[in-house]
């Protein structure tokens, strides 16, 4: 059986104090739901990961992300953190490819594979992004876009480590402009994207392969997303800093 997952996705906000509140108000709020084969993620800032982590302790069902890493190991590389140093800080997930990585920072299907390839060899388990620009929805090409970027940054990988990766599918349209994909255009790129994972690795392991959606994801809208066959959960970002609403879209896995 798939886990379902909240995870969210606090791109460039809040201080690490913000960050402590913002995690234990949720921790608090959820503390008495059954998260059997639910997990809850927090996609921190990187000088937010170690202080999370530790508001966190082993509260079960509970996870740390980055929000990027390098695809560097170690070095003269000013900025960048690598994946071993991400472990370290408590760690155990790591949302790749968002699609302002591919838009502002120029992250190419190549460069994110071995990303990928990066945080599964430290046992942090990768949730990969993708999705199309309107333009490639209006046109139809969107499905081609999707296989191509599901195709390049992941079908490297052997039947065991992609057992450690997560799929978000975040159309770019709908991602912070209140705009979402309905239930239904959801579900189909999530079915696609899963028969594209069986067709290349098997009908059982796509089965178990987590799809979240992600775009303007909020307390309104998730159950009905959540709720459709290949929906196994959401990559929350405007509406995970917010506690109540959060944890709202928590409820609703
Ligand atoms: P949003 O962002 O929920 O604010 O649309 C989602 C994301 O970018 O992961």
């Amino acid at each position: 059986m798939r886990n379902k997952i909240v995870a969210g996705n606090w791109k460039m906000n809040t201080t690490p104090v913000e960050g402590i509140a913002l995690v234990s108000e949720v921790l608090e709020a959820i503390k008495n739901i059954d998260l059997e084969h639910k997990k809850v993620v927090f996609g921190v800032p990187a000088v937010s990961i170690t202080s999370v982590a530790s508001v966190i302790g082993d509260t079960s069902n509970v996870y740390v992300a980055s929000q990027n890493v390098s695809s560097y190991d170690s070095g003269a590389y000013t900025g960048e953190i690598s994946a071993a140093m991400l472990v370290a800080s408590g760690a155990a997930m790591a949302i790749i490819g968002h699609s302002e990585r591919r838009e502002y920072f120029n992250e190419t299907n190549e460069v994110l594979a071995v990303k990928v390839d990066k945080v599964l060899d430290k046992g942090v388990v990768a949730i990969y992004c993708c999705g199309e620009v309107l333009e490639e929805r209006k046109n139809g090409t969107f499905e081609t876009v999707i296989q191509n970027q599901i195709e390049e940054g992941l079908f490297h990988l052997s039947e065991d480590q992609m057992k450690n990766v997560v799929i978000a599918y975040e159309p770019v349209w709908a991602i912070g402009t209140g705009e979402t994909a309905s239930p239904e255009q959801a579900q189909a790129v999530h079915a696609f994207i899963r028969r594209l994972v069986a067709n290349k690795y098997g009908a059982e392991l796509a089965e178990n392969t987590s799809v979240l959606y992600g775009g303007s994801m909020k307390p309104g809208n998730a159950k009905e997303l959540m709720g459709m066959a290949d929906i196994d959960g959401g990559l929350v970002g405007g509406a995970s800093l917010k506690s109540s609403d959060f944890v709202e879209i928590i409820k609703a896995m």
